[in-house]
């Protein structure tokens, strides 16, 4: 590979953050550079603590440059008075100075799109605080257990060390950390090709991993080298050698500067299609594609991943799903598709539940309301790139028998009683004791509306039994819930085509008997076979292709009694426990 050490060029984002260019034209080398602010004289610093000030006690605004009192809105006066370009630069130094969104929405009258906007120009990059980052006060997180489920939960983001939420988007550190403990040894390489804000990087350099770390962005290039700007002290690195990132401006669907076979772990976090937008201009930023393209690019990144990756290297994206017109774009499994058509084979299906989504007031009613779940869950695939197509590894995995549905889970409850006792996000997480109970009332509450529903139950193992229990709640029916335990035990590939052909058939045959606007629910559970994840909810959504059915949601069910692991390093090859179900919703739309 080839790097560059020697500056020669040298881009200045106006808020703060530097960038250091070895040479525009070629594969770009960063040094470390650190942060600073063109503004920030104290004049500056008491005037706008003032204009806050005179903001609260509702008195008049002072404008911050020319000083008058003003009694209308601040924005407007800003932008009549003295043009565009310092209405902008208003806000921006607002923002420097630790203003909060709202105030600063409230006060220049711009709703947070705007102002997001106006950072992002401003900055290159979609940053939330402008402000130098605080000192360090940990350099590793608190009584830090290693995950051992497939559901991953962290309340508190993580902000040892130079961890910080202000990349919008980043990722908690917790999740490289815990893919870099169980996937990679000290010494091994990481790379990170959407590397953002660094915190991959920053965890690597932390557990004494070597790491690539790159970003089509300049800007979130100088934000890794500010992030990576510490020397970890000598008593982390009493057993392993800590090893200095490179970091690159570079796109991840043209890794050149990689060469092949030489990746022990690729841990990243894509920009979801639309969701976030990263940059306001940069050609190649695949936040701003639309599904479609999104996952045509994506295929270029996963067999650049491919090429680079040692034979048995661990390759982990975290992704989520979107929705559009109140149905749900599977993103999440599509890209997991995209992945193991480009010949990985799946190690693990973990969920990464969410924390910032409102489940409370306005947004709790109108889930309930308008019949949607908030999105509350990412998927986190760990690929790993094979040895050999024949590996044979078996782990039993346990797995218990779905209760049925009794007929007193269909009565009705007023809206008020739902929403004190419906989910209404996309991770159920119900007590263990009447988990299933819980999770049919769910399904029947909000799905079966005022109609009838029918279930059916079935197991059935490739040329083996088949058992069929129906139950049927009324004439016409406004839902339609399949539950089947089929793959019980250890189960073969051929168990599972079986077991999508019969669901394929059940659904034919019942379909026609689900009124226009009601649902089909499908309970169904990943399981393990010879050490690889057979996605079997994934495979339920590929498998069900009818223009009459909308996916209306994917729901992941969990129970309460999380039972994370013990201290102990849990290697790769002991698999994690799987320990969520998934409800995958379909509504009947002609
Ligand atoms: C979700 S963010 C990554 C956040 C990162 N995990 C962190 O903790 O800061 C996705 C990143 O992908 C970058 N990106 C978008 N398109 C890219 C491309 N074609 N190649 C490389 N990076 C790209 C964006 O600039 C953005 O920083």
């Amino acid at each position: 590979m080839q790097m560059y050490s020697n500056t020669s060029y040298t881009s200045v984002c106006p808020h703060g953050v530097v960038v250091l260019v070895a040479d525009p034209k070629a594969d770009f080398m960063y040094t470390r550079a650190s942060r600073f602010t063109t503004s920030g004289a104290p004049s500056e610093e008491i005037l706008m603590s003032r204009v806050v000030e005179a903001a609260q006690n509702r008195g008049g605004t002072l404008c911050p440059i020319c000083r008058a009192l003003v009694s209308s809105n601040l924005g407007q006066h800003i932008r009549d008075t003295h043009g565009q370009e310092d209405f902008r630069r208003a806000i921006l130094r607002a923002k420097e100075h630790g203003t909060s969104d709202p105030e600063i929405g409230s006060l220049f009258g711009v709703t947070f799109r705007q102002l997001e906007k106006i950072v992002t120009e401003a900055c290159g990059a979609n940053i939330s605080v402008l402000r130098k980052p605080k000192a360090v006060k940990s350099w590793e997180p608190r009584d830090f257990v290693e995950e051992t489920t497939t559901v991953w939960s962290f309340k508190q983001r993580g902000s040892w060390a130079t961890h910080s939420g202000r990349y919008r988007g980043n990722w908690s550190p917790y999740i490289p950390r815990n893919v870099i403990l169980k996937y990679s040894q000290p010494g091994d390489v990481v790379l990170d090709f959407f590397v953002g804000g660094g915190t991959t990087a920053v965890e690597a350099k932390l557990l004494g991993r070597r790491c690539i770390a790159s970003d089509i962005n300049p800007a979130c290039i100088g934000l890794t080298l500010e992030s990576l700007d510490f020397e970890p002290p000598t008593s982390l690195f009493k057993e392993f050698s800590v090893y200095e990132p490179q970091v690159f401006v570079a796109d991840a669907r043209n890794l050149s500067h990689v060469p092949d076979n030489s990746i022990d772990l690729i841990c990243a976090h894509p920009p979801y299609a639309g969701i976030i937008n990263y940059s306001s201009d940069i050609e190649g930023d695949l936040s701003r594609l639309r599904p479609d393209d999104f996952l045509r690019e994506m295929k270029k990144v996963a067999e650049e991943s491919y090429r680079v990756l040692k034979p048995e290297g661990k390759c982990a994206i975290l992704i989520g799903d979107t929705r559009k017109q109140k149905h749900v774009v599977p993103i999440g499994f599509q890209t997991i598709d995209v992945f193991l058509r480009s010949r990985f084979r799946l190690r693990e299906l973990i969920i990464k539940r969410q924390h910032n989504c409102k489940t409370t007031g306005f947004w709790y009613t109108k889930s309930i309301e308008n019949n949607f779940l908030l999105l509350a869950h990412e998927y986190l695939p760990i690929f790993e790139k094979p040895k050999s197509p024949e590996r044979a590894l078996l782990i039993k995995e346990g797995f218990r028998g779905y209760g049925h549905v009794s007929p007193s889970e269909a009565k009705r409850l007023s809206l008020k009683r739902k929403i004190q006792e419906l989910e209404t996000t996309t991770v159920w997480i119900l007590p263990r004791e009447d988990f299933e109970k819980r999770l049919n009332k769910n399904v029947v509450d909000r799905y079966s509306g005022e109609r009838g529903y029918v279930t059916i139950d079935f197991v059935s193992h490739c040329g083996g039994e088949r058992r069929l229990h129906e139950q049927r709640g009324a004439k016409t029916n406004g839902l339609l819930f399949i539950k089947s335990s089929v793959l019980a035990d250890n189960p073969f590939y051929l168990d599972v085509e079986s077991y999508l052909r019969q669901m394929q058939m059940i659904v034919k045959q019942e379909l026609p008997g689900i009124v226009k606007g009601g649902f089909l629910a499908i309970q169904t559970q990943d399981v393990r076979i010879n050490g690889y994840i057979e996605p079997l909810a994934k495979r339920v959504v590929d498998s069900i292709v009818s223009g009459d059915l909308w996916l209306k949601e994917i729901v992941v069910v969990t129970s309460t009694q999380g039972e994370r692991g013990s201290t102990k390093h849990v290697s790769s090859t002991d698999g994690l426990r799987i320990t969520h179900q998934y409800l995958i919703i379909y509504e009947k739309v002609s």
